[in-house]
């Protein structure tokens, strides 16, 4: 049985995945772009504008009520968001799980770095994007910050998969990547390991097969191993791969992660909380057992045709972790609380 939410809540974590930016932000869908939908193709579809400026509004709408700036009597602005009547001040993140870009091309990426690190203007001196800043590794109550890695579409062009490709020019960083947000307490840290899934050969890498080198794994053991040291600490992995099979296309051998049990096995056994990903293009949830850490994997975020456009709320406290399911509704152009599922893993 769940345990109560009770306790503070330690920090909020929004998770978004499978941008996939085109090459222009401009609301431009035209019937060239209606012809495309097509399942076989749907995959390589670019973002759609609407459903992007509807996740900004929302991210920005539940970033101010993680400042403490939405008081319960402006509870309608989130909407349904749940335990917003425990307002409490606690710090964010955003948590990117890959593919930004359709194909790694370099004003796709310009449009992804701005629309999270900045501000794309969009006309009548209206601006849209998550303005998230440069880098931080610390993450403090004092301002959001973004956690990212890349997904196969931001290596995609690449023939050598050691080439600097645009993407990795805007988001340089070696793997695994560390990120540590401090909730102010002196133990229940929080730390967050981004591990790249996309470095394939070449081949199985245009199958968008993922791939995690041993020597993140075993950099990754070493890092989680020392910060276990601060007492009752939180470890979150992400990448871009999941760790399960896909529900709609198990029986493929493409998209699925090299070596995925013994991952999973390994993330769940150096006692990790929570692992993140993206890249099926829906949502998914499995809770831990022996062999297998608590996992979740979000939607595509706002790529066009997409049957569920999503993302998710985290919400950690100290032995729970609460996840809630935001799904874009295109009546009403905009991100709606799915009120069917909360998901909770015991940690
Ligand atoms: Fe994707
Ligand atoms: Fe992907």
């Amino acid at each position: 049985m769940s345990k109560q939410k009770n306790g503070e809540k330690l920090a909020t974590l929004i998770h978004i995945s499978d941008l996939h930016f085109r090459s222009v932000f401009k609301n431009d869908k035209t019937w060239f772009d209606n012809i495309q939908n097509f399942p076989i193709i749907r995959g390589r579809l670019g973002h759609d504008y609407q459903t992007a400026v509807a996740l900004s509004n929302k991210i920005y709408d539940i970033l101010q009520e993680c400042k403490g700036n939405i008081k319960e009597s402006e509870i309608n602005i989130l909407k349904g968001y749940k335990d917003v009547e425990k307002n409490k001040k606690r710090p964010a993140a955003i948590i990117f799980s890959g593919d930004l870009t359709c194909a790694e091309d370099e004003k796709q990426v310009k449009v992804g770095k701005k629309y999270l690190r900045g501000k794309l203007s969009i006309g009548k001196k209206r601006k849209v994007g998550l303005n998230l800043g440069r880098d931080r590794n610390v993450i403090s109550e004092a301002s959001p910050g973004l956690l990212f890695v890349p997904g196969n579409h931001d290596t995609h062009g690449l023939s050598e998969m050691e080439t600097v490709n645009a993407y990795r020019k805007a988001f340089p960083g070696t793997f695994p990547m560390l990120w540590k947000i401090n909730t102010g307490k002196e133990t229940k840290q929080i730390y967050f390991y981004g591990l790249d899934s996309t470095h394939n050969n070449y081949p199985m890498h245009k199958f968008a097969r993922g791939k995690v080198e041993k020597d993140q794994m075993t950099d990754l053991e070493t890092e989680i191993k020392s910060n276990k040291k601060i007492p009752n600490s939180i470890h979150i992995v992400f990448l871009h791969h999941p760790l399960t099979e896909p529900i709609k296309n198990a029986w493929m051998p493409q998209l699925k992660l090299d070596s995925r049990k013994n991952i999973a096995k390994k993330l769940r056994e150096i006692g990790v909380d929570l692992v993140l990903s993206g890249h099926y293009h829906y949502n998914q949830f499995k809770p831990s057992n022996d062999d297998f850490p608590n996992h979740s994997i979000v939607g595509t975020g706002t790529q066009m045709f997409s049957e569920k456009r999503s993302f998710s709320v985290i919400d950690i406290f100290e032995n729970i972790i609460y996840i809630n399911a935001w799904i874009y509704n295109e009546v009403k152009q905009q991100f709606v609380l799915d009120e069917n599922e909360e998901v909770s893993f015991d940690i």
